[in-house]
């Protein structure tokens, strides 16, 4: 195999999964290990990481696990310090951690409003806030964030808090790319659609109506034009290229991976 990403050290936030589910952190933070870089895996869930670790320890891959809130300054100043004395470099920062809250502005509490923005949004302009100068001072470096077509467009069902904030997480990205780019760092988003992982299950089941997972499994499959749904490996790849050499000319960029779903008129 051509290990795409030989010697790098890539800090994965949110890289652990429910139980032994695949969601798009775990397979991201494996992949990344089985092409040959060295994982700092970070999530604020003891038992989601553990099984990320295990994953990669069983495949001889290497990784360190660590346990902070990514939402928190102080954490994050701490794990990106212990990531960069543990493996000597900071290559890749993968962000991958983000939450939902349904409804629009009348339903939402202002604590969902904040809680929503401080995850997905906050976490993020932390991990560029300690990462990036480390980046600068090594002359090269790759951010990755995690968006969703939710950023782009309407669903079918009412998150005004995860739009704005997947919103900010692409213009957040876009704008280190062009002041960092310069210094040898690349930031690209990734946005992913319909994915089939362990996260929807926390939030959407109910509002496809009666009929449970299966209902959900068929309408968000139904709405994309290749009709099926992606999975935690199609983020995971679209990482991997990001992070890679192959993309050395690739800056800026947001990453759609939605199976033509945002090619479509409705949202899914
Ligand atoms: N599944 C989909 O359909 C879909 C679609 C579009 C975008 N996304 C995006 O994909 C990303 C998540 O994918 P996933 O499948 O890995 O989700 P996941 O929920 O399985 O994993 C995310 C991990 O992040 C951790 N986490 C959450 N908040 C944290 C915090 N403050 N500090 C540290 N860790 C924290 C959780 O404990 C969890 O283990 C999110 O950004 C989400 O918005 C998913």
């Amino acid at each position: 195999m051509n290990r795409r990403l030989e010697g790098r050290t890539a800090l994965v936030i949110g890289a652990g999964a429910k139980g032994d589910g695949m969601g798009n952190g775990r397979a991201t933070a494996i992949l990344f290990a089985r092409h040959g870089a060295r994982v700092f895996a970070v999530d604020r869930d003891t038992d989601a990481l553990e099984g990320t670790l295990s994953a990669i320890r069983a495949e001889n891959g290497e990784v360190v696990g660590h346990v902070c809130d990514a939402a928190d300054e102080a954490a994050v100043r701490e794990m990106t310090g212990l990531c960069q004395r543990h493996y000597g470099r900071l290559d890749i920062v993968h962000h991958n951690i983000g939450i939902n809250a349904l409804g629009g502005p009348p339903e939402l509490s202002v604590a969902d409003w904040d809680r929503v923005m401080a995850v997905n949004v906050r976490s993020l302009f932390l991990a560029a806030k300690y990462s990036l100068p480390i980046m600068e001072q090594q002359g090269r470096g790759v951010l990755n964030a995690v968006s969703s077509t939710g950023s782009l467009r309407a669903a079918r069902f009412e998150m005004a808090v995860y739009r704005a904030s997947k919103a900010a997480v692409n213009e957040l990205t876009r704008e280190i790319a062009v002041h960092y780019g310069p210094k040898g760092i690349r930031a690209n988003a990734i946005v992913p659609g319909q994915m089939d992982t362990p996260l929807i299950l926390d939030y959407l089941i109910d509002v496809y109506g009666p009929g449970g997972i299966e209902t959900m499994r068929e309408a968000r499959a139904q709405s994309v034009p290749l009709k099926r749904m992606g999975d935690a490996w199609d983020v995971a790849h679209a990482a991997l290229f990001l992070a890679s050499d192959e993309a050395k000319y690739v800056n800026g960029h947001l990453l759609v991976v939605d199976g033509g779903l945002t090619s479509t008129r409705r949202g899914g």
